[in-house]
């Protein structure tokens, strides 16, 4: 459904992701589901943001106090939250997927620092949250329907500041020649990082923004052929398909340190103060 132009930016916010709504008789032939990470993905990711700073870190760091506590939303493995495992205490990691919180516990546990996961979907479980100094919010918000909720609660558990990290455009965006390409579908290019700064906004949040394209690639595989595994799953394509796919991907993937990676999309870091008291 298109909302009409006098449609508040949280309604067209809500709309335009409803409109990434894979058709149901596409969907009912896809062999996993498209939305899902498999395994590697998230960790690998985790892992090599943990030897790393971004500007995404940076501006969580500047806000935390020596030892502060943090709350990772949609944590996945921990990328957005372990760049600050050195200068916290505590790193709490809440997303609906229990594999990657296990993954989140091991990590923060083996850097030191105390761990709290939360199993369930935000905003709904912030009551079983502990108040943090430091809130961050990476690679979530284009899952978000009803994102005014979701950050309103994530300012009132932070103390300080509250750091929500976002690609530019939809991350499945670059995917979108892809579908026209095997499903003849012409896929949305809404919602933007500018729709999500116009959302917060107009919640009422006074929102500091730096948009920045990151040094490496955020997505890396083991191989050429689990690039193109993953690519398919999102495609909800089957594998008589997988050799014409992996001949369309693979002049766009780089070869970095012995693995495969996707190149890096600009993205942009929002913050804003946090309310807890
Ligand atoms: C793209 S991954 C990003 C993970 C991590 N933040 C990172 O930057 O690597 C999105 C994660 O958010 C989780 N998630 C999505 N919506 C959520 C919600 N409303 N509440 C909790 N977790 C959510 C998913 O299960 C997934 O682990």
């Amino acid at each position: 459904m298109r909302a009409s132009p006098s449609a508040s930016s949280a309604e067209r916010w809500a709309n335009a992701l409803a409109e990434w709504a894979i058709p149901p008789e596409i969907l009912a032939r896809a062999p996993a589901s498209p939305w899902e990470f498999p395994p590697g993905i998230l960790e690998r990711r985790a892992d090599r943001a943990a030897t790393r700073r971004t500007p995404s870190d940076r501006v969580a760091a500047a806000a935390l106090p020596a030892a502060g506590a943090v709350l990772d939303v949609g944590c996945g493995a921990g990328a957005a939250s372990l760049p600050l495992a050195g200068r916290a205490s505590l790193l709490a990691g809440v997303d609906v997927d229990t594999r990657a919180l296990g993954e989140f516990r091991g990590r923060v546990e083996a850097a030191g620092v105390r761990a709290v996961t939360v199993e369930g979907r935000w905003p709904d479980v912030a009551g079983r949250v502990p108040q943090v100094d430091v809130a961050v919010c990476h690679h979530v918000a284009y899952n978000v329907p009803g994102l005014p909720a979701f950050a309103r609660r994530l300012t009132e558990k932070a103390r300080s500041r509250v750091v929500l990290e976002l690609t530019l455009v939809h991350p499945r965006a670059h995917l979108n020649g892809l579908w026209l390409h095997f499903h003849g579908l012409a896929r949305p290019d809404r919602p933007t990082a500018d729709d999500a700064e116009a959302v917060l906004r107009e919640a009422g949040l006074e929102v500091e923004r730096q948009d920045w394209t990151p040094s490496e690639p955020s997505t890396w595989f083991e191989t050429l052929e689990e690039a193109a595994g993953w690519t398919a799953r999102a495609l909800c394509l089957t594998g008589e398909r997988l050799g014409e796919l992996t001949r369309l991907i693979e002049p766009d993937l780089l070869r970095l340190d012995g693995m495969v990676a996707q190149a890096p999309r600009p993205r942009a870091t929002i913050w804003w103060k946090g309310e807890a008291r």
